[in-house]
């Protein structure tokens, strides 16, 4: 009666409580012992791309190709800047990797889960497992204050038991306990980000997309940001992926790849080392 056509190394239902944790109490080292002849899980790249493509329609009517055969795997726990000039298809390719936008060839793996054969509502449910976004022009919704901003995404994955005190520990771990209450427009621009990243640290994400997080700040505030985000890759675990203009952010990362009119290469250790600085 079993058929030898059951994959079981494929994903063929759709599951988003599905959990692939490492058994717990195996910190100490002895216990992990039992488990280092089994093959590495498939879940320990968090995102892959195996020749991504994006076109679009121009108002002319020609076809405008933003991407072009992207691929690239990305590790738990490592950090990825993605440089490039203006329009060279940045944001396109990191709304496709955050399942906010699809391409139209290509395979993209987020999570494990096969996005492009995800509908939108699944897409979502992938998105609330663990996956969040930081804008340049941070959108926060102006109607709500910082708290509400931040209890939001907790009462939205349903971990509503405690969202007030969480979202008060996550402003206070981006130094705003003193903000709890302004709105968006009470805010300088510094705040509003750190706001932003309060909510996108909350749910605790394994993967964290930023769009030119540091773009609309001053040196100093963005640092303050960067600083936040490379804590949460630290102590969290967190893949951060990270669009930047800012050559000190790029150099934070793990690995730094650049967008060239929709093609991607990496960008080697030697063309990042910045002489006499
Ligand atoms: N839906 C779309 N239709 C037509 N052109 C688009 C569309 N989305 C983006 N573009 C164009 O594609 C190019 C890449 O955009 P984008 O990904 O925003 O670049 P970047 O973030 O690197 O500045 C830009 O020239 C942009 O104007
Ligand atoms: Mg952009």
């Amino acid at each position: 009666m079993s058929k030898v056509e059951n994959d079981a190394s494929t994903r063929d239902s759709f599951s988003v409580s599905e959990s692939s944790q490492p058994s717990e109490g195996s910190q100490t080292g002895t216990a992990a012992a039992a488990t280092d002849s089994i093959a590495a899980p498939a879940a320990v790249n968090v995102l892959e791309l195996t020749a991504v493509g994006k076109t679009v329609q121009a108002a002319s009517g020609d076809s405008l190709t933003l991407l072009n055969q992207v691929s690239l795997q990305v590790a738990q726990g490592t950090s990825l800047a993605i440089v490039g000039a203006s329009g060279s298809g940045k944001s396109t390719l990191l709304g496709i990797m955050a399942g906010l936008d699809l391409p139209t060839s290509g395979a993209i793996q987020l999570l494990g889960y096969p996005l492009q054969q995800l509908d939108e509502d699944q897409r979502a449910a992938v998105r609330a497992e663990g996956v969040s976004f930081v804008f340049q022009n941070f959108q926060l919704l102006p109607g709500l204050t910082a708290l509400e901003n931040v209890m939001l995404p907790l009462e939205i994955r349903a971990l509503a038991g405690n969202a007030r005190a969480e979202a008060r520990e996550l402003l206070d771990s981006v130094g705003l306990s003193h903000r709890l209450d302004h709105y968006p427009s009470q805010l300088s621009g510094g705040e509003q980000q750190r706001v932003a990243l309060a909510r996108a640290f909350a749910g605790e994400p394994k993967i964290l997309f930023a769009d030119e997080p540091t773009g609309n700040l001053d040196r100093n505030t963005g640092k303050q940001v960067e600083d936040l985000l490379f804590a949460m890759n630290r102590e969290r675990g967190t893949t951060l992926v990270l669009v930047t203009h800012d050559p000190q952010l790029a150099d934070r990362c793990q690995r730094q790849v650049r967008m060239t009119d929709g093609h991607l290469q990496d960008v080697s250790p030697a063309d990042t080392v910045q002489e006499g600085s």
